[in-house]
């Protein structure tokens, strides 16, 4: 692994509009609170039928999970169709491939209405198997995926690249795209249709009802509704927390000879599963090759430092004409326990406020299709969907999950009385962090480059749990409901909405 791998891929190609943040009241019909694939399209969408809308986000345009995407837009979703025709029966596991398939067409429409260069590509997907599963396996996903409706999937001999995948399913026509393009298209076409977005601007206090509004430090958004997609909800504490579960997944890029990998996505069937791309033509010679896997409970491994490491072993030993690891990135993925994501009503919450999240490993249509189907709940039209992906669904065949999770999530409070994981901050080593113990409290200290010293409590302000160091990320990481700091306790990502508090 190169120590001097880059971040993200996206950021090297990218020009992300900037926007100023918000410094007085205004009043708007919708105010949308996250500046990522689902809060941009929901805003875009809107602005189309005439909303006026206000988009709040406190980083920049994608600067949350959208930009650490591999931004696969694909109707082979990451979980098995056999598996949501169990969960959510025959029609529901049509509706969720109907929906997912809409949404490729609706990124594919946007990209020629609004002229957006982001290398959108419609592509084959092959889904072959991992050690552990057999043909029998693929046989049965495939009628599962015909039930669905996903006629055109076929089983083949092969994926069409150099090592041997042996069976596997063709998804013909599914997608890929330059993510923070794509969203740059979105935040510009928006504005030419009157829309606001304002970055750098956090979201203190939602209210719904009739007097909804969203407090900033630096006003307040009135509006007629508020969608909250910041990745999981910042407005719930509980309810739709216990049914989803934070994972981290990790990511390389490294150049390959053009051409010599066939341009598709390839996924295994593992679990967690390997999921490939290309970025072609980075210069005259050479494909990016990304590789992504190695998902883990946030906050839950002591071995982050090999999950690089291994998924370039995994990459190299099928890709040996790859060279030297270019980036090297990670991202966190809310896995909901039935494999749907949340989006619509906010539970337990008034009318007009909505969320979505539990995006799973499909964010990039889970929050294409939040953007439709939001914006005819807001307008008071019928979608088909709506039950599927309701927020305060119970999916009774997910119990299993949803007990597992749960008593995973209860278990982590157990690290209140534990030792921490150095018995001094002399044993943090420069640009490094650890918890420690000191008396009844538990602190979450980094060391940087100069050797100060930067301590805040490690008790993560959302439910109490207590966070971890992520040496790969240099992040805070919380193990119960995906929380995540940066190294300074900032936070970055929800449900928590501050900061870790200083010590
Ligand atoms: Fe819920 Fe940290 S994210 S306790």
């Amino acid at each position: 692994m190169a120590s001097h791998a880059k971040g993200p891929v996206w950021s090297d190609t990218a020009k992300v509009p900037t926007y100023s943040p918000l410094t007085a009241d205004v009043t708007a019909d919708v105010c949308i609170v996250g500046a990522g694939i689902a809060g941009l399209t929901t805003a875009y969408l809107l602005t189309q039928v005439g909303k006026s809308v206000v988009v709040l986000e406190d980083g920049g345009i994608g600067s949350g999970q959208t930009g650490a995407t591999t931004a696969h837009l694909v109707n082979a979703l990451d979980d098995r169709f056999f598996d949501l025709e169990r969960l959510h029966g025959g029609r529901g596991s049509r509706l969720a491939a109907e929906s997912h398939t809409a949404a490729i067409d609706r990124v594919e429409s946007i990209v020629a209405r609004e002229r957006i260069a982001c290398d959108f590509t419609r592509l084959d997907g092959y889904l072959f198997c991992a050690p552990e599963h057999d043909e029998a396996f693929l046989d049965r996903e495939l009628e599962a995926v015909h039930r669905a409706g996903l006629h055109n999937v076929a089983k083949v001999g092969r994926a069409p690249i150099d090592f041997d995948t042996g069976p596997c399913l063709r998804f013909p026509n599914q997608g890929q795209f330059h993510p923070l393009k794509y969203l740059a298209g979105l935040a510009e076409a928006i504005e030419r249709a009157g829309g606001r977005i304002f970055t750098g601007t956090h979201a203190k206090q939602i209210q719904g009802g009739a007097r909804a509004c969203v407090g900033t430090p630096g006003g307040t958004v009135r509006a007629g509704s508020v969608v909250v997609a910041t990745n999981t909800p910042v407005n719930d504490l509980v309810v739709v927390h216990t049914k989803q579960a934070p994972y981290m997944t990790y990511v390389i890029g490294a150049p390959v000879p053009r051409h010599s990998v066939t341009t598709a996505l390839y996924w295994d069937t593992g679990d967690p599963y390997h999921y490939i791309r290309l970025v072609t033509s980075i210069d005259a010679e050479h494909d990016l090759l990304i590789v992504g896997g190695e998902d883990h409970k946030s906050g839950q491994a002591d071995d982050i430092p090999e999950r690089h490491p291994r998924l370039e072993r995994w990459a190299r030993e099928r890709f040996p004409m790859m060279g030297e690891v270019t980036h090297k990135w990670g991202g966190q993925v809310m896995e909901p326990v039935d494999g749907l994501a949340f989006i619509g009503h906010n539970p337990l919450d008034s009318d007009n406020v909505y969320t979505v999240t539990g995006d799973s490993g499909n964010g990039m249509t889970h929050g294409t299709i939040a953007g439709m189907l939001l914006t005819d709940q807001i307008l008071g039209r019928h979608n088909p969907w709506e039950s599927l992906y309701d927020p305060g669904r119970v999916t009774l065949r997910a119990s299993g999950a949803f007990a597992k999770e749960n008593v995973n999530v209860a278990a982590q409070y157990a690290d209140w009385v534990t030792k921490g994981d150095v018995d001094s901050v002399d044993d943090i080593p420069k640009d490094s962090g650890a918890v420690i113990r000191r008396g009844a409290s538990k602190l979450a200290v980094y060391r940087d480059a100069t050797g100060g010293l930067h301590e805040r409590s490690a008790v993560c302000p959302h439910l109490g749990c207590i966070v971890a160091w992520n040496p790969a990320e240099k992040t805070w990481d919380c193990p119960c409901h995906g929380s995540r700091f940066d190294k300074f306790g900032e936070v970055t990502n929800g449900p928590a909405n501050v900061g870790l508090v200083r010590s």
